[in-house]
């Protein structure tokens, strides 16, 4: 920061504040603002002209496909350490019209954390001091900041309890302010649903920065925010979540097949089991291109089912053997361990990974791959047909560039009303997909390659998958889908298309919460709930 921003004097701080006179750089009002609220705060707010900018910017950005010099770069990025930092950042912003993007892990697919599609003005408001971790374990419950990763959460559960965790994702450095905020799926959604099922409280930033918790926002806010949207109803600084009980040893196993090894019919027969199985078995299986392991030059196409079932390596078994004798099952391909452990497991690490593992935010799961997702739900079985066009969809793609992630539903996941949360995608789904691309090549002729072979993909998968809407799901961000108009302001109908699809009926909803607790569109992104007002 600049010694010219901390000396400037509080009168004329008070003077812009009051009759908001322009100056040379458009955030320097907001800069005075803030001082104007706290003395000290400037020393935590980076302009593009500190040596940190960049540095601080890329820290949680965590698809480089929005790291290039022609991503819209934010006036600046604040790292708020209390919440009256919060608080005066957004009423500085709201003053001096400037849009906030708030940041927890930062692995929103479309980079809207941290950057934007057009080209307002806009901060980042980095919470990346938010990390704190409160456990109860006489309550089974845990109080946590929204930088907290996924990780961190599970590490510290686990330090404490060896039979208690948490329904949230697979990804370790994912950061909880976004994901409960849309969701929240990993291993354990058959048991206990999602982790916005899990929520018991919060204390949330409002538009207005006042601090409101469940009982001050009432039932409707908070509603929408367990899997409404991030940066759309106000900012999460805390969750109350319920923990959940596993047992002190969990299995993780993977079958491997190739199409040599029969895995159209394997993976065809796999949707006909897969959600009835009980509730203490996940599946998800990984389709993509391979180096053929038993021809030497050639790929094949290959499925990978990862399987974490809440007791012994036995009783999978028998259960395998009895209700899904094709797949072949074998003890070799299992392991047990503890609950927190099958985390690193599901994530890819090593079998001999230190559990601190789980505490390492740096590491990427995408590596310095760029990459873009889309999500589709899956209600019938898809036929072998459609499973040898999926095939060809993959061979046109490199080794390991392009996938299709297929996630069980099913369990809890159909006992939990649609309108229970935001969040709509319950009965009736056998399975979740995510379709897949990742690139390390630079360019914008390369990226629209991996993008348009998504696109086809996608555009292939149609017949196969949810209509009316063609669900999607929220914390898979595509844009695609549908978007808010230049500068993120919304607009109902327009905001309709992809509304439904991410949360089907529970979208008018949304609008009448964000209608009364958010009228003037405040929190706003390319895909935030519209207020009714901006209906045009
Ligand atoms: P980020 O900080 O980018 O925030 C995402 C959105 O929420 C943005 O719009 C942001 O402004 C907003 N936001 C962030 N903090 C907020 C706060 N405190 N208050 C209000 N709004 C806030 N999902 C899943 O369900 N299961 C999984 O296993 C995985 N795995 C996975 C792996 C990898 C590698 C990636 C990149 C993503 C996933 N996801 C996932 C998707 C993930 O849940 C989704 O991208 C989350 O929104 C990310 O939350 P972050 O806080 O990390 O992102």
């Amino acid at each position: 920061m600049d010694t010219a921003h901390r000396s400037f004097p509080i009168l004329v701080a008070l003077f812009v504040l009051l009759f908001g006179v322009t100056s040379s750089q458009p955030y320097e009002e907001f800069l005075q603002c803030l001082e104007f609220h706290d003395s000290n705060i400037t020393s935590i707010v980076y302009t593009r002209a500190n040596s940190s900018f960049s540095s601080l910017l890329e820290s949680s950005i965590r698809n480089p496909r929005f790291d290039t010099s022609a991503t819209p770069k934010p006036l600046l990025i604040f790292t708020p350490r209390q919440i009256s930092h919060i608080q005066s950042a957004i009423r500085c912003s709201r003053a001096h019209r400037i849009q906030i993007r708030v940041r927890s892990g930062g692995h929103d697919y479309e980079g809207l954390s941290y950057s934007t599609n057009h080209n307002s003005s806009f901060l980042i408001l980095d919470l990346i001091s938010f990390r704190n971790i409160s456990i109860d374990l006489a309550q089974q419950t845990a109080w946590i900041q929204p930088a907290v990763t996924t990780g961190e959460l599970y590490y510290r559960i686990a330090e404490k309890s060896s039979t208690l965790a948490f329904p949230s994702g697979i990804c370790p450095t994912v950061g909880l302010g976004g994901q409960i905020s849309g969701g929240g799926w990993g291993t354990l959604l058959r048991k206990y649903g999602l982790a916005a099922d899990n929520v018991l409280d919060t204390r949330v930033i409002d538009a207005e920065g006042r601090i409101l918790d469940r009982a001050s926002m009432g039932e409707d806010m908070f509603w929408a925010i367990r899997g409404g949207g991030g940066n759309t109803f106000g900012i999460v600084i805390a969750w109350k979540i319920k923990l959940v009980p596993v047992p002190a040893s969990v299995t993780a196993c993977t079958v491997t097949r190739t199409l040599e090894q029969n895995a159209t019919e394997i993976v065809h027969r796999w949707q006909y089991v897969v959600d009835k199985l009980s509730n203490d078995v996940f599946f998800m299986v990984v389709l993509n291109r391979v180096v053929n392991p038993i021809q030497a030059n050639a790929t094949t196409i290959q499925a990978s089912f990862n399987s974490l079932y809440l007791g012994s390596i036995e009783g999978l078994i028998l259960m395998m053997e009895a209700k899904f004798p094709d797949l072949g099952l074998r003890r070799e391909n299992c392991v047990e361990m503890s609950w927190a452990k099958s985390i690193l497991y599901f994530a890819g690490f090593p079998l001999n990974s230190p559990l601190e593992s789980l505490l390492d935010r740096t590491i990427s799961a995408t590596g310095s791959a760029k990459f873009k997702g889309k999500s589709d739900y899956v209600k019938e079985p898809i036929p072998i047909s459609g499973f040898e066009g999926i095939w060809e969809k993959l061979k046109e793609v490199g080794v390991q560039t392009g996938g299709l992630i297929l996630a069980s539903y099913g369990g809890k996941m159909s006992e939990i009303p649609e309108s229970s949360i935001p969040f709509p995608h319950r009965a009736g789904n056998i399975y979740q997909v995510e379709e897949v691309a990742f690139w390390v090549e630079d360019g914008v002729e390369a990226a629209d390659g991996y993008l348009n072979w998504l696109r086809g993909l996608y555009e292939y998968m149609t017949p196969y998958v949810s209509k009316n809407p063609r669900e999607a799901y929220a914390n898979y961000r595509d844009l695609d889908i549908g978007r808010n108009g230049g500068g993120g302001e919304g607009d109902y109908r327009r905001a309709r298309s992809w509304g439904s699809s991410y949360y089907k009926n529970n979208f008018d909803r949304l609008v009448r919460v964000k209608t009364a607790v958010d009228p003037a569109n405040f929190f706003r992104n390319e895909q935030s709930i519209p207020p009714l007002s901006s209906w045009r």
